[in-house]
């Protein structure tokens, strides 16, 4: 049966859902009028779908604190999977070493270990403390004469904790030492400034904070960064060349761009002006504090490193003793209509560190900028429920409540 309530939507880190209703109409204005491909024809309308295109990497080149006089090298691609995957095949080859860290999402262990195992390449992956941090000490310490690539997530998506980027970023430009970031939790609700904080080169996604679409994504590189190609084909110009085009953007773009994802994002970064990068995020932690001190009087909630929420994002993840993750999503969703997202969040090494990989991971709660108070204690009544359930099966001594 459907469900009459209203969703209740906390899966934010999943995807930003609702976006900014300037999004969608901006989006549709734009594809209607402007919807051809750009950077392939010569009459009036490509060269505005153009433009839009390249004035958006220089607004995302500001955004991020890249280098305004190669805004070129902000190019777009799928999404962050897609430009970490970019990003570590063009840096990395045989006998190099990179470190990385336990937080990280499968976009980055996974092509990672591609290059363990097919490519000659050595990994660190070092763990974060019982707060969610990694030690800058550590990446110092882990950094070998062949250490080609430090690469971190700059927010996790399990826990929430913002990492140090700033300290690591001053090691590696004492070490030599290219640093890359993965923003993808962070764009559009943490400042970011790749020259103050020492970032080569960086990895965003276009649907979550920056209020985007699914589909759209991209790399921001440094000038003095050379990132090897390792895709070819279409660019639109220069047909009669038989190999990928070498200057940027072209150098990292393959076949016709996401135009409507373009638009998107460009609608997204007015709001993001409109409302400003630190209200949103103080909205966010607003209600995140509140959630969690609700979470923190519930008898079995336990959460992982959110003791404080210095340097965290409204993001953290829990589980209730005794019940497996997937069932208190589950209940979540289907009793209270609130959105969750349950299991391993992609990041195997942080459950793995955190011991809760055979509980089926955790249940993440992430919330937004639409989020409001009600929600949140819409959420603390159903997960008092939740685990006052939970206690009673364990008393009457039914185990482990729920499906194995
Ligand atoms: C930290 C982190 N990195 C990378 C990704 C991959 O992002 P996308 O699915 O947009 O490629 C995610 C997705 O949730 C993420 O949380």
């Amino acid at each position: 049966m459907e469900s009459t309530k209203e969703l209740i939507y906390f899966d934010n880190a999943a995807t930003s859902w609702p976006k900014p209703e300037r999004v969608y109409t901006f989006m549709m204005e734009f594809y209607r009028a402007t919807g051809v491909n750009p950077g392939r024809s010569g009459f009036d309308l490509a060269i505005e779908a153009g433009s839009l295109l390249d004035r958006l990497r220089l607004r995302l080149t500001r955004f991020f604190g890249g280098d305004e006089d190669t805004p070129e090298r902000l190019c777009f691609g799928y999404n962050a999977t897609d430009a970490l995957h970019l990003i570590i095949n063009g840096l990395l080859t045989q006998g190099d070493h990179v470190v990385t860290t336990n937080l990280e999402h499968n976009s980055v262990i996974r092509p990672i270990n591609h290059l363990i195992r097919d490519g000659g390449v050595e990994a660190t992956f070092l763990p974060f403390d019982g707060a969610g941090f990694v030690d800058p000490g550590d990446i110092a310490k882990a950094i070998r004469p062949n250490t080609k690539l430090v690469i971190v997530n700059h927010g996790s998506n399990v826990l929430g904790t913002i990492q140090p980027v700033k300290e690591i970023g001053r090691i590696c430009r004492e070490r030599g030492v290219t640093f890359a970031i993965d923003t993808t939790q962070t764009a559009g609700v943490v400042p970011i400034d790749m020259k103050e904080m020492n970032v080569d080169v960086l990895a965003f996604t276009g649907h979550k904070a920056l209020m985007g679409t699914t589909g759209i994504g991209g790399l921001c590189v440094r000038k003095h960064v050379h990132l090897r190609q390792t895709r070819s084909g279409g660019t639109g110009v220069n047909s009669m060349n038989p190999y990928h085009l070498e200057e940027y953007p072209w150098r990292m773009e393959f076949g016709t761009p996401n135009m409507l994802g373009v638009a998107s994002l460009w609608a997204g970064q007015d709001w993001l002006d409109e409302q400003g990068v630190q209200n949103i995020y103080a909205h966010e932690m607003k209600l995140a504090t509140k959630l969690v001190e609700g979470l923190r009087r519930i008898e079995g909630v336990r959460l992982y490193c959110c003791d404080s929420f210095k340097n965290h994002l409204s993001t953290f993840t829990l589980n209730i003793d005794g019940l497996d993750a997937g069932d208190v999503g589950m209940m979540l969703d289907v009793d209270y209509s609130i959105a969750t997202r349950t299991g391993l969040h992609c990041a195997p090494l942080v459950h793995a560190q955190l011991g809760t990989v055979d509980i089926h991971g955790g249940v993440r709660f992430s919330i937004g900028a639409f989020n409001n108070e009600e929600q949140v204690d819409a959420a603390i009544g159903a997960m008092t429920a939740i685990a006052s359930w939970g206690a009673e099966r364990k008393r009457q001594g039914t185990g482990q409540a729920g499906r194995k």
